[in-house]
């Protein structure tokens, strides 16, 4: 990261602060990625250098030391895991109900072992059951002492650091008994729980298969810092030890939980016998899709504490509730066969194959098995998952559907194993073209090398070519692209646009076509002649570059051939043409390799030549208001800016039509510069470029 440094002695205070605040978030990003394994976001030299010169602004000025100072954390790898804690009162599951009789049982058996007559009042609570993790968090004296996972019921670990970290957890509550160890389920809301995953693919880190998991490894983060970086919510429904009652109903309990300054669910609602409390798991299950968590059934709890007391326990259950769970969005299958597929960039993606089974109401025939390491049971880091257990064609397994994405595979079970039942190999060489797999260090994917050669990749680069958000062509769809590339019809993309003169008469006499559909199809083609830039970039299946990235780039260079110059220009990864490329909002240095060098190779670079000549591609402007003062211009902005952050302030610049780059050229026309600027103003005076202050620049945009 290029940055200008002032020597330490002629720092301003103001910008010692400002330093030390920057510093401390990026080096608290580095740990993050660190610790989650993720891509590392700095070399450990970058690291050390950005440490130092935190401790040399913090020996200067003693009094800006930030509460959070990187210098009071050890960075690296946490020393060690946490501690046991012991749970007071055991931390109990619950039983679970299917049907409705299972909960008109549960409520005669409750009405039995109390010895009261069928016209006895015997009030419930219904609730949801949150699909979380559980946590216990024990105050003294109104502070938050104390926060233990379940564990095994007995003992649980501690996770005090972390919970402190989670808003909806108070550190401290007012007027509370002495003792009070509050029970609730930590989770993620659905829109958390995407956001994270969508960062996390971002970086290169692993995504969580639900919110479920991510709650889980969120809360169970060696380094509290990454758990308050993830956005944890809490519901109090329970509670262990404590000095005094809080009332004499469960109710009334968790309506004191709720004025204690707890999170408590509004679903909640005090119900008078069996058909209440189905009537509110119906209302319950219609708002399950809206709520933004997830739940999996309606928790029903005797209401009267005393009776709770005299129902008592089993060995882990209490008598006085029951879960009513929701229909298993799981179901047990057989595993017939692990298949291989091959995408466009030649990543294998094994799946699969399933004899089908109803999942939620959907039929399931194929799951997801993601990578070799998932199929051996561990993770990339190769910590065991599932316990360790690997997968094997012919093995049973649970399969669910997390929302409406494509099934997994959550277990296997070991116990109808065959005996002569083998690990699965993964293959050494591609099932389609025979080349060797690769697998890149720190990378979970496995590769086909055979790029062109492949049919598999070439078929599938088709069909992404011909997709909606690409070319689009009507009459041409992954089906029949398939028919024309296993015929030798359509080998690349070019011959498209060469098929009528190739196999025009052809296809008009073809049974299944005729004139009709050929011509139809021949048209849909002619359409698509005429292409964005936007369309054609994206239509190219380039590793890591989807249909945002596309535009953008489109719009930074406008046209094919400047584009096409500017890949050109970029090959070696440095330079202008590279920077510039770098500099487009949304390129990463990732993405930027992953298109020079799509480019740099001869072979793709020939048959991207032989479609281009087929094509008209039209050019992108950027979305220029049209009396925008800055419209068209380049501005760099350095410094630092006080009315507006930097990313605030780039967004505002392209939003009205500016490019925003980050090296100052002669082709720059607007440096905007604040406080603390160093070489780029420099460059910009020796360089002649117009400089402002941000007042100015404000002035200028208006
Ligand atoms: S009451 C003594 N209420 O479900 C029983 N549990 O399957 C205390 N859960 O371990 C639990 N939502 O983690 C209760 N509204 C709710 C719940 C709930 C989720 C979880 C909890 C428990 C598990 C049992």
């Amino acid at each position: 990261m290029a940055r200008t440094q002032r020597a330490v002695e002629d720092l301003t205070p103001a910008r010692a602060k400002a330093e030390l605040e920057m510093l401390a978030r990026e080096i608290a990003a580095a740990d993050l990625a660190y610790h989650q394994g993720d891509a590392p976001v700095m070399d450990d030299a970058s690291y050390d250098a950005l440490k130092r010169r935190n401790a040399e602004i913090e020996a200067r000025f003693p009094e800006l030391k930030r509460a959070d100072s990187p210098s009071d954390r050890v960075g690296a790898a946490p020393s060690e895991a946490f501690s046991k804690i012991k749970h007071k009162v055991r931390m109990l599951s619950l039983a679970n109900g299917f049907e409705h009789e299972d909960i008109a049982d549960f409520v005669s058996g409750v009405r039995r072992f109390l010895n009261l007559g069928s016209q006895d009042p015997l009030a419930f609570t219904a609730e949801p059951k949150i699909d979380g993790l559980s946590l216990s968090l024990r105050y003294e004296n109104g502070r938050l002492v104390q926060a233990a996972t379940r564990g095994d019921g007995e003992t649980g670990e501690n996770v005090t650091a972390n919970a402190r970290t989670i808003d909806d957890i108070p550190v401290e509550i007012e007027s509370a008994p002495e003792v009070l160890e509050v029970r609730g389920e930590v989770y993620m809301s659905h829109a958390d729980f995407a956001a994270i995953n969508a960062r996390q693919q971002e970086v290169g880190g692993k995504t969580f298969a639900n919110p479920r998991n991510a709650a889980a490894g969120s809360l169970r983060q060696l380094d509290a810092k990454v758990t308050a970086s993830r956005p944890l919510k809490f519901f109090a429904y329970a509670w262990g030890e404590t000095s005094a009652p809080l009332s004499d109903t469960q109710s009334g309990a968790i309506e004191r939980l709720s004025e204690l300054g707890f999170v408590t669910n509004a679903l909640m609602k005090r119900c008078d016998g069996v058909d209440d409390m189905l009537a509110h798991y119906g209302a319950i299950e219609a708002q399950r899709a809206d709520l933004g968590y997830d739940i999996d059934g309606v928790v029903y709890k005797v209401d009267r504490l005393d009776l709770q007391g005299r129902l008592g326990f089993r060995s882990s259950t209490p008598r006085w509730a029951i879960a009513h769970k929701f229909s298993a969005e799981r179901a047990t299958t057989r595993l017939e066969a692990i298949e291989i597929q091959v995408g466009r960039t030649g990543a294998l993606s094994p799946v699969a194959r399933l004899t089908p089974v109803t999942v939620g109401g959907v039929v399931v025939s194929n799951a997801t098995l993601h990578n070799a390491d998932y199929i051996a049971g561990r993770d990339s880091k190769g910590n065991p998952i599932r316990e360790g257990r690997d997968i094997r064609e012919g093995d049973w397994v649970t399969v669910y559907r997390a929302g409406d994405v494509i099934p997994k595979i959550e277990d296997v079970d070991l116990s109808r194993r065959s005996e002569d039942s083998k690990p699965y190999i993964f293959p050494e060489k591609c099932p389609y073209c025979g080349s060797d797999v690769v697998r890149e260090p720190g990378e979970a994917v496995h590769y086909c090398t055979g790029d062109l050669i492949c049919p598999a990749q070439a078929v599938e680069k088709l069909r992404h070519f011909v997709s909606r958000n690409a070319f689009d062509i009507e009459g041409l769809g992954s089906k029949q692209v398939e028919a024309f590339f296993s015929e030798g019809w359509i080998m690349e993309p070019a011959d498209i646009f060469t098929l009528e003169t190739r196999h025009g008469d052809e296809l008009r006499k073809r049974e299944g076509w005729g004139a009709k559909s050929a011509g139809n199809l021949f048209r849909g083609i002619e359409e698509r002649r005429t292409i964005p830039l936007n369309r054609l970039i994206f239509g190219l299946g380039i590793r890591h570059v989807g249909e945002t990235a596309a535009r953008l780039i489109a719009r930074s260079y406008g046209s094919w051939a400047a584009f096409a110059e500017a890949m050109e220009a970029a090959r070696e990864h440095e330079g202008d043409a590279w920077q510039a490329l770098n500099d487009i909002d949304g390129v990463g240095p990732v993405m930027a390799g992953s298109l020079v060098d799509f480019f740099h190779e001869q072979a793709n670079r020939a048959a991207i030549e032989r479609l281009v000549a087929e094509l008209d591609v039209e050019d992108v402007e950027a979305p220029a208001t049209a009396d925008s003062p800055v419209a068209g211009k380049t501005v760099v902005f350095t410094g630092t800016l006080e009315k507006m952050t930097r990313a605030e302030a780039k967004a505002r610049a392209e939003s009205l039509g500016a490019k925003v780059s980050g090296s100052v050229s002669a082709k720059t026309d607007y440096v905007v510069a604040g406080p603390g600027a160093g070489s780029k103003e420099k460059k910009a005076r020796e360089l002649g470029v117009t400089l402002l202050n941000e007042d100015e620049w404000l002035e200028l945009i208006g």
